[in-house]
């Protein structure tokens, strides 16, 4: 039987995204029915060819990935709009399988519940793109049916070969945005009358902050390991690996619930730095 690791690599090389989602689902019962198979990931060679390196992401041939300029923003009071806008929700779902995924496989000789903490995001990124899949075929759309953005995929491309700068810079920066934005996306959702979709992106903003709090947690880590003041190397890592400076407002509750510290607010609200 394949390590952990290994398993999430297939995974992550599935192109099919019922596939791939029932695949992160099983990989994380696994390792609650057998947590002993955390404590040999961190050993495990995972050495992907060339071939294989340039297959990731697995994702289907739709849908077509646009700039984000391409990608024109619709009102969420028509039907095709508001398809449109869980459509791009669906979207990040199925990238934030995929990242959650490729922190598994890519970083070795971490502890075990790092494993088990990102084999778990993978598992509830995959809930959250099935509701959100789901909801979609009651509007009568489907993921793929519309163009669609990839910044997150590039930045987790950046950041390959430093798990320092993937903490800081995917989970608690780019996925944390989705803290800032979920509320607001929902108050419109509410005027348009889909409460179905209001209550899935309940599920998702709860959920979230757990990851931002898991991204927090490996990146205060890596920094504790290193040396490093965790105030200070963010400024630094977002400049080098040309990651979005943030911009308010945010969601200050969720973002303290997710671990934030005052300092690192006072960063993000452009008070220092
Ligand atoms: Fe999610």
């Amino acid at each position: 039987m394949p390590g952990l690791r290994h398993q999430a690599l297939h995974a992550l090389l599935l192109r099919d995204p019922v596939d791939k989602a029932r695949a992160a689902r099983e990989l994380f019962e696994t390792v609650q029915a057998q947590p002993e198979a955390l404590m040999r990931a961190a050993y495990e060679a995972v050495h992907p060819t060339p071939e294989v390196l340039t297959a990731l992401p697995g994702r289907p041939e739709r849908p077509r990935l646009a700039s984000a300029k391409e990608v024109p923003t619709r009102s969420p009071f028509t039907l095709e709009g508001r398809a449109a806008l869980l459509h791009a929700i669906c979207h990040i779902e199925f990238n934030a399988i995929n990242l959650a995924l490729d922190a598994v496989w890519r970083f070795e000789g971490m502890p075990g519940d790092f494993y088990r903490d990102w084999l778990q995001v993978a598992s509830e990124e995959a809930l959250h793109f099935t509701l959100l899949n789901e909801h979609l075929h009651s509007l009568g759309a489907r993921y793929g049916d519309f163009d669609a953005h990839d910044g997150l995929w590039s930045m987790c491309e950046r950041t390959a070969h430093d798990i320092l700068a993937r903490m800081a810079l995917v989970p608690r920066t780019l996925e944390a945005r989705g803290l800032d934005a979920t509320p607001p996306i929902q108050a419109k959702l509410t005027k348009a009358g889909d409460l179905v979709a209001v209550g899935i992106l309940d599920i998702i903003l709860r959920d979230e902050i757990g990851h931002v709090a898991i991204g927090n947690r490996w990146f205060h880590h890596l920094c504790a390991a290193r040396g490093l003041d965790p105030v200070t190397v963010y400024p630094e890592l977002v400049r080098r690996h040309e990651a979005p400076r943030l911009k308010p407002p945010y969601n200050l509750a969720a973002r303290k619930q997710a671990g934030f510290s005052d300092a690192e607010m006072r960063f993000l609200l452009g008070e220092m730095g």
